[in-house]
Formats: C-alpha cells, sequence, structure tokens
C-alpha cells in the first residue's frame, strides 16, 4: 500500500507558543506516529523573510523551532524533518508554478488583500504600498512546498485553508498543461482545540502578543499564567467555563476527568487565584520533561543540524528526481 503523505511547515520568525503546540505541533506529532503515514515536517524559512528582515532572528527562531519538534519526540526515523532551504528543488519549483499561476488569483489571496486594505485605510497613494512580491507571491511558493512531495494531506489552522484550495488550483492547471504530475492536496482542519486563547482572551498569536510560549522557564510561565485577563467575579461567586480563557487553556491539557471537575469547581464559585494555580501546575507538569529535552538540545546545536541534514538528504532523494521529471515536462532539458 502507498503511504499517504502529511505535510505541513512552520515559518521559522519567533518561538512556538502553546497555540502552536496545541493547535499543530501536538497533533502533527500524534499523527506521526500512523504507520500508514509518511510525514514531511520542515521550517520554513524562506517564508519567513516574507515577513521578517532580522537575520538573526530567523536563525535563532529556526533552532527553536527545530529543537521543539525534536524535544517533542518527533520520530525522524519515519518523518522527513528538514528545512526548507536545504531543498533548493523547492524554489525551482516555485518559478515554475509561477508561470501557471494567474496573477489574478493571487489578487484575492487573504494576506495580500489585508495589505491592500491596511493601505486604503491610511489613504495611502498607493494601495501596494510596502507589498513585496514575497508577500504577493507567498501562496505559490507554500504550493511548492506541498507539491514537490505530492503531499495528500495538510494539517494546517484555518487561517490557512485558503493556501491549500491555491496550491490545488495550481496543481490542477500545471496537471492540465503538462499531464498529470501532481497530487491535489487536503487541507486538514485540526478541529479539536484548535484555536487557543492568548492572554487578552483574543486567539493566541504572535500578531496580537498575548502568547505563552511553550518552553517558557517554569517561574516565567507562573508569572505569564497569572496575567491572563479574567472578569471581575469574586470568590463564591458561580463562574461560567465558556468563554472563559483559563478554562479553554486548561481544557487543552487536562483529561475530560478533570475538565469535570474543575466544572463543577466554577459552578460553586472557585477563585480566580486558585483556578490560576491549578492551571498553572497542570500545563507545567505536561510540559516539563519535554522542556528540559529543550534546553538540552537548544545546548546542542550540532545535533539538531545532523538531524536536519539527514532530513534534507531524505527530501532530496525525493525532490530531486521529481525536478527532474518536471523539468523535461516544461522542456528544460540538456540537447
Ligand atoms: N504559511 C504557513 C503558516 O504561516 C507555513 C507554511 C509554509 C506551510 N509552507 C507550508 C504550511 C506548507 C503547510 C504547508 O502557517
Amino acid at each position: 500500500m502507498n503511504k499517504a503523505h502529511v505535510l505541513t511547515g512552520i515559518t521559522t520568525t519567533g518561538t512556538p507558543h502553546l497555540g502552536n503546540y496545541v493547535g499543530a505541533i501536538r497533533p502533527a506529532i500524534l499523527a506521526s506516529k500512523d504507520p500508514n503515514v509518511i510525514p514531511f515536517y520542515f521550517l520554513a524559512d524562506y517564508h519567513a523573510l516574507i515577513k521578517c528582515q532580522e537575520p538573526e532572528r530567523v536563525r535563532q527562531s529556526s533552532l527553536e523551532v527545530a529543537a521543539t519538534w525534536l524535544a517533542l519526540g518527533l520520530d525522524t526515523s519515519n518523518a522527513v524533518f528538514y528545512r526548507q532551504s536545504d531543498v533548493p528543488e523547492i524554489l525551482e519549483l516555485n518559478w515554475m508554478l509561477s508561470c501557471v499561476t494567474a496573477k489574478g488569483l493571487m489578487n484575492r489571496a487573504h494576506a495580500y488583500k489585508a495589505a491592500v486594505a491596511e493601505n486604503e485605510q491610511d489613504q495611502a497613494a498607493d494601495t501596494d504600498k510596502g507589498i513585496t512580491m514575497g508577500l504577493f507571491g507567498y501562496p505559490v511558493l507554500m504550493a511548492a512546498d506541498i507539491l514537490m512531495f505530492n503531499a495528500h494531506k495538510v494539517p494546517v489552522g484555518k487561517d490557512q485553508i485558503q493556501h491549500i484550495e491555491m496550491a490545488r488550483d495550481i496543481a490542477a492547471r500545471f496537471n492540465h498543461i503538462y499531464g498529470e504530475h501532481f497530487v491535489l492536496p487536503e487541507a486538514s482542519v485540526e478541529t479539536n482545540g484548535a484555536t487557543l486563547a492568548g492572554l487578552d482572551g483574543r486567539k493566541m498569536s504572535k500578531s496580537y502578543n498575548n502568547t505563552i510560549p511553550l518552553f517558557e522557564p517554569e517561574k516565567k510561565l507562573k508569572k505569564l499564567i497569572n496575567k491572563i485577563k479574567t472578569n471581575s467575579l469574586e470568590p463564591g461567586e458561580v463562574k461560567d467555563p465558556e468563554g472563559c480563557t483559563l478554562f479553554s487553556l486548561y481544557q487543552a491539557f487536562a483529561t475530560p476527568a478533570e475538565v469535570a471537575i474543575v466544572r463543577q469547581r466554577y459552578a460553586e464559585g472557585i477563585a480566580w487565584g486558585e483556578m490560576k494555580g491549578i492551571l498553572f501546575e497542570t500545563i507545567n507538569e505536561h510540559i516539563a520533561p519535554a522542556r528540559e529535552r529543550y534546553e538540552a538540545l537548544l545546548q546542542a546545536p550540532d545535533h539538531i543540524e545532523a538531524e536536519l541534514q539527514m532530513g534534507a538528504q531524505k527530501a532530496r532523494a525525493l525532490s530531486a528526481p521529481f525536478l527532474q521529471k518536471l523539468r523535461a515536462a516544461v522542456g528544460i532539458a540538456k540537447l
């Protein structure tokens, strides 16, 4: 039986936070244990350049993201774990795909439209002000990531579904012109606690600056949890778990039985201070063993690099011959 290719990437611009973990990394590691699946998990470092022009941050983030996957127990004997920039075929494919992608399709991409809308709001003379070709073509690079390895399933957050649909469109267009080369990928969206709330109650996200870093040292983790916004109900007053940031975070880490108990405590008017204590203990216990491995890995970048090189070798064993086939298909060949 042919194994299903499951592929996802993380852009290397920041430090992984609890929202990334619950929404993306934890389910991806779980999925990687399925013997019928070949997982392709990669550091999207060329994607990082779209949003971030601080070299040191891109490099540091690559280290942290890679250490995170390994600390959480990604089995790299089965998974293909690599850095996008170590697979130059992806950028070559990016160009081939660009040449079959309608500009109009890119005009409809959310990230680009949001940037234009912002310029319109600021009444900028040029609505494309500050928008790079990198941002504009971002969905094509993402399509190249996905199509290079003929991924069947792409686990992503809701905000990325449009990009997977664009990758399908682009693949279908290429196939129509040059023959059946690409699998049409499908998005798979994690619905189980997919959006975790952050410190201020909005979705936990780098762009809202409300995140709790996944491997924050214990003391800092405690401090951050104490900062989570609650309403002003007093101890003893009945509290509603629905829509409560503390409760939603708790649900992402506790067992159903534990959640049922805490739900009851809400009805009895648990104090916010006590709930924060319970939440801290639960998250900390869950994370502590991986955090220890993470800290050790950060001290051993050579080990991480060796893992990435092994992954790059496995990836290129597929991408290099595939790209040769694609080059021939479009008429780029030795005479
Ligand atoms: N753009 C994705 C994000 O910001 C990251 C990403 C890059 C990705 N390439 C990908 C995800 C390919 C899935 C497949 O979350």
